[in-house]
């Protein structure tokens, strides 16, 4: 069966502006926070607070269970790190905070590293900037006509070009109204394969990529995905729709911070 894909309109893109906005501050603010010897719990804490300040709810509590407000991914682990007091923050540490907000009903998911300290490794910091410049690439293949195997064959094609793995078990997905739906994203696959991409889909792309093997497990928390082989693991995520010719990011920085370092 084929699934329905929503395509939006002028006013849900109107819409998705503001909470792709609000997703990005929720970054940007998070920023000088994270330090050497802070802990991932009041990292997810300040992030709570600054949402509802700005009358949005954090899309991850609660739910399918999940029990805080964001995602925190430190070092081997992959996605859906569960933010924790006892879990410090160690210079040299690479971590990402995943935020997404719903603002008026509407999902903003974003999610970008943080470097702790300025001693990260020079293989840290190449994982982060390969990473990153995969996202860019999936976005570069994003235009009406164009289709989901060209952002992932885009994104595999970088990553494996800088000797890293792109992760299979977890994919960019539709957003709008709901936080998860049709299409999903895939972040490897071959050119003109997929669905075609037509104006008005809204969708994330957000790549997760490996030091070492692609292969992941989930911790008996039944969230925390980690590395097997315990290598690094990056991840950078922004939401997009699709328009004519190309696509609007609706979850870009106003401070301009996109990739670490951060000028903060
Ligand atoms: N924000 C994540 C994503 O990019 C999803 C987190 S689901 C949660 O899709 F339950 F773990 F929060
Ligand atoms: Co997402
Ligand atoms: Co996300």
């Amino acid at each position: 069966m084929r699934p329905h894909i929503t395509l939006h309109t002028a006013s849900d893109f109107q819409s998705m502006r503001c909470a792709g906005s609000l997703a990005a501050r929720t970054l940007d603010f998070i920023t000088p926070h994270v330090t050497i010897g802070c802990n991932t719990g009041d990292l997810d804490r300040l992030c709570e607070e600054y949402i509802r300040a700005h009358d949005a709810i954090p899309a991850p509590l609660h739910y399918r269970g999940f029990p805080k407000a964001t995602c925190i991914s430190v070092n081997h682990v992959v996605c859906h790190g569960i933010p924790n007091d006892a879990k410090i923050l160690h210079e040299g540490d690479i971590a990402n905070i995943d935020v997404t907000v719903i603002l008026d009903g509407w999902h903003g998911d974003s999610s970008r590293m943080y470097w702790v300290g300025d001693k990260v490794s020079v293989a840290a910091e190449r994982l982060t900037r390969i990473t990153h410049e995969s996202l860019l690439a999936g976005i570069e293949a994003v235009r009406p006509g164009n289709t989901t195997g060209d952002i992932g064959a885009a994104i595999q094609r970088h990553a494996e070009k800088g000797g890293a793995q792109v992760v299979r078990d977890f994919c960019g997905h539709g957003i709008g109204r709901s936080f998860h739906e049709a299409p999903n994203i895939l972040h490897y696959g071959k050119a003109g394969e997929g669905l075609e991409l037509r104006c008005g889909m809204i969708f994330t792309i957000e790549p997760m990529i490996n030091q070492g093997k692609a292969q992941v497990k989930v911790l008996p928390d039944g969230w925390t995905a980690v590395t097997r082989d315990r290598k690094l693991s990056a991840q950078f995520e922004h939401t997009l729709g699709v328009v004519d010719g190309g696509c609007e990011v609706f979850t870009l920085s106003p401070r301009g911070w996109h990739n670490p370092p951060y000028a903060v």
